[in-house]
């Protein structure tokens, strides 16, 4: 079933009911300002950092669901009704909700009234635009009083949730006209205050919670707004809230516009008050002067759609396959640039309060925003390799706002120190700048043990190199990629944090995917070596490359499949021995696309075993058979029901891995086939199943074990979004980036058809017209500017040569 459709062509998902199987969200925001906001008008705003400086509230775990957001009530007669359903839920004559990029729109009507609302957040401000527009399309007069409503959050998140006995006696604001100043904690440590305004003036206002709805109500149905007016209570302590009231006339087919600002506003130590008590309100005005008009607001966002057409146009793919088309040229692409700004920060799963910024989430993350913003990937790299330690081992976490690791989680995982290496190439591989590798990076911030980012991704090489068990394959530590697989933590307790129980340094368990994960960016270590002209350090790294991949075929493989890893114990896991779990998707995954066993013919079974065991209709399981009991000798993975997450969930992050492995074995039919299953725009018809935005990818679906198979959980901030992204592209269309040049080698169904691609990639551009014959893999020409390129599918880039016709036959 259907809940709304995709409008291609204006770079939106156009939702038609406010009633969607689970709240579908978007984001609003490119730099320091943030937003969520979801079909009915909930979500929430925060400043650089969702938990220490949020301006307003929101309700996780609330009931009904979806409960705060930025609320405007138009009472029209006895009737009141929001433009997004919720908060009143009052039956719509007609709902529509536009998602786009950077921004949401929303067209609804009732009793002859229709609103228009659009929100977003401009390129270059702290604030957050509300438009809204009100046409009377009945035949009489209307007279309608129109609400604001946002409940202002007191900064800290996580204290707004939890401190009550002091916070509800701190509270302050002031109302000058038609801006309310939300300034509680101002006077002492902090400097900044938000604002909400209108552009119009106002009958009255609340700033009091209690006033405007009154102790007992929800948002759903306000005292002030069943009255018909505010009381013009100034909060203080207790719940300081930003309403307005507002009278608007509307003759017969007459419209009129009213703009909401809501603002993040700070100022500089020694400015902070026009008078004793009274704040500085230099920037707020600021804000208000830009937005007040409607031209002022029409340009801001103009840019903002300017910004996105620019973006897009980097990669952008024409071919017979619409689904492919919307998701590679908008929303895979918007996704990953989501997860650039959220990390696994905020989302509706994420309450915002919770992790920093993952070490191997971000460097992955940047394989699917490096083509976008390679400026602000090279910063990434370096923010990331700066909270690295000096043995190559890193935190699991840091802080984006003091970019410092995080100690409560600590180190230990071992796969972590290679994704430096991952993001690093990819930089390079895309801008060709190498000066990246002579920046000096500190280790753990301390600069007097600083050194070249080349030595930090030496160091990360050798991390692994250094922590071996005894079949010579990597230690794992307190776990790999797969966070709830704990081999070395042995926690019994509930309550018990399963990661971080345990020795960091286990004693004996080893991990096959970090063996693949070895294989696949030791070579790329390899060949960055080579480009400096390391010629000795490129050996060695072959070399460790070659012994890696001899450990992994003779102790790493179970007759049908790769092994998972060996425990404390030195038991397999992941075998055929196992009673549960016995064969994991990661290492077929990664080792395969790393080309382990690949002439051998370990990775053709491999694949195959996964198709047999793995496979569902919604996509590729992480394991089976499911765990049905805890075992404390593996951690979390078995403390969840069979067919979720980690345990037996189709984890979405993992499943490009599989698809990409197959590109690699030529098999353009399975590749693809991977590819839709989890796919959001082929699962628009199932969002009654699948419950989550079918724009974007969610963490996790359901496996065949779980009691709602299918159902898409934890949207949005996931490695999916890169890794999807990085599959379709390079592998499946072909277009990867080398460290010499594009090479172009698509690996797609038989019955794919011919396609084009426009691409920019240093300072080119390149303009690819791809003719198939109905093979999968295979180029049998290929053709850049008249010339025929033979031996390679790599066209060497050249700086001086800025357009690039190329015609590929497959
Ligand atoms: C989550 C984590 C990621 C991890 C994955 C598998 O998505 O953010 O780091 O690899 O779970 O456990
Ligand atoms: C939890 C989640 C897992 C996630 C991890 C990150 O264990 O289940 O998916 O990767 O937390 O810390």
């Amino acid at each position: 079933m259907n809940y709304g459709s995709f409008d291609d062509n204006s770079r939106e998902y156009v939702i038609n009911t406010p009633k969607t199987p689970l709240p579908w969200i978007n984001y609003l925001g490119n730099k320091d300002f943030f937003s969520l906001v979801s079909n009915t008008c909930g979500g929430y705003s925060f400043y650089k950092d969702a938990k220490l400086l949020r301006l307003t509230r929101y309700r996780y775990n609330a009931c009904p669901m979806d409960t705060n957001g930025k609320y405007f009530y138009i009472k029209d007669g006895d009737t009141v009704w929001n433009p997004g359903w919720q908060p009143t839920k009052t039956d719509l004559d007609s709902y529509e909700c536009r998602h786009g990029m950077g921004y949401s729109r929303f067209n609804s009507s009732k009793n002859g009234v229709s609103a228009s609302l659009l929100t977003f957040v401009p390129m270059s401000d702290t604030c957050e635009i509300h438009k809204l527009s009100l046409t009377n399309e009945s035949g009489s007069d209307k007279e309608i009083t129109l609400f604001s409503y946002v409940e202002f959050c007191l900064w800290n998140a996580m204290d707004d949730m939890t401190n009550f006995q002091r916070n509800l006696s701190t509270g302050e604001v002031e109302v000058i006209g038609s801006a309310i100043y939300h300034k509680t904690e101002y006077r002492e440590r902090r400097n900044h205050y938000a604002l909400w305004y209108v552009n119009t003036d106002i009958e009255s206002f609340d700033t009091s919670r209690d006033d405007f709805l009154g102790v007992y109500n929800g948002p759903d149905c306000p005292d002030a707004v069943k009255n018909g007016h505010c009381t013009g209570s100034v909060a203080s302590g207790w719940y300081p809230v930003g309403c307005h009231e507002v009278k608007v006339s509307l003759k017969p087919g007459e419209t009129k516009t009213c703009i909401f600002i809501l603002g993040y506003c700070e100022n500089p130590d020694d400015d902070k008050w026009e008078e004793k008590g009274v704040i500085n309100k230099t920037p707020a005005k600021k804000l208000i002067e830009k937005f007040s008009t409607e031209e002022g607001v029409d340009k801001a966002f103009n840019e903002l759609k300017d910004y996105w057409a620019t973006l897009l146009s980097r990669f952008h793919v024409d071919s017979e396959n619409p689904h492919v088309n919307r998701m590679v040229n908008i929303w895979n692409q918007y996704q990953c640039m989501v997860t650039f700004n959220m990390s696994r920060s905020a989302s509706y799963y994420e309450s915002g309060i919770g992790r920093g910024m993952g070490f191997r989430d971000s460097c992955q993350d940047l394989l699917g925003f490096v083509h976008l913003i390679p400026d602000r990937a090279r910063e990434r790299i370096i923010d990331i390799a700066s909270t690295q330690f000096k043995d190559g081992s890193a935190y699991h976490q840091y802080q984006p706002l003091t970019k410092k690791g995080n100690s409560d989680i600590g180190s230990g995982f071992n796969d972590d120190p290679l994704w430096l290496i991952a993001g690093t190439s990819a930089y390079i591989r895309e801008t060709g700048d190498t000066s990246i590798l002579d920046e000096n990076v500190p280790y753990d911030n301390d600069w007097s043990v600083a050194t070249t980012l080349f030595e930090h991704l030496t160091r990360s090489f050798n991390y692994t190199v250094t922590h071996k068990g005894p079949h010579g394959l990597p230690l794992i530590g307190r776990a790999d990629w797969n966070d709830c697989l704990n081999l070395n933590c042995f926690s019994e307790h509930p309550g018990e944090s399963f990661q971080t129980f345990g020795p960091s340094e286990g004693p004996v368990a080893e991990s096959i995917f970090i063996g693949g994960m070895f294989v696949k960016y030791g070579k790329e270590y390899a060949d960055l070596c080579a480009l400096c002209g390391k010629t000795d350090e490129q050996k060695r790294a072959e070399d460790e490359v070659a012994t890696m991949e001899k450990a992994i075929l003779s102790h790493g493989w179970d007759g049908e499949w790769f092994i998972r890893a060996y425990d404390a114990n030195g038991n397999k896991v992941g075998s055929n021995e196992c009673e549960e779990g016995k064969i994991y998707i990661e290492p077929q995954g990664f080792c395969v696309l790393s080309g382990v066993g690949k002439e051998t013919g370990e990775a053709e079974k491999a694949l195959r075993s996964v198709e047999k065991y793995l496979d569902s209709k919604y996509g590729i399981m992480i394991l089976q058979p499911a765990y049905t009991k805890y075992h404390v000798e593996l951690g979390e993975i078995s403390s969840y029901p069979p067919g979720y997450k980690e345990n037996a969930g189709i984890f979405c992050h993992n499943n490009p891995w599989v698809s990409i492995a197959e590109t690699v074995l030529g098999h353009g039919n399975r590749a693809f086939e991977i590819y839709k299953k989890t796919c959001p725009s082929y699962l628009e018809e199932i969002s009654d199943i699948h419950r989550t935005e079918p724009y974007v990818y969610s963490q996790m679906v359901a496996g065949k074990d779980a009691k709602f198979f299918g159902q898409g959980k934890n949207s949005w901030l996931t490695g999916t979004a890169a890794w999807t992204f990085t599959d379709i592209s390079q592998y499946i269309l072909g277009v990867y980036p080398t460290l010499k040049g594009l090479s172009i080698d698509p690996c797609i169904p038989s019955d794919f058809g011919d396609f084009k691609i426009h691409r920019e990639y240093r300072n080119a551009s390149y303009d690819i017209e791809v003719h198939t014959n109905g093979s999968e893999k295979g180029v049998k020409k290929l053709i850049v500017n008249g010339q025929e390129i033979s031996g390679s599918t790599v066209i060497p880039y050249d700086e001086n040569v800025k357009e690039y016709k190329v015609t590929v036959e497959m």
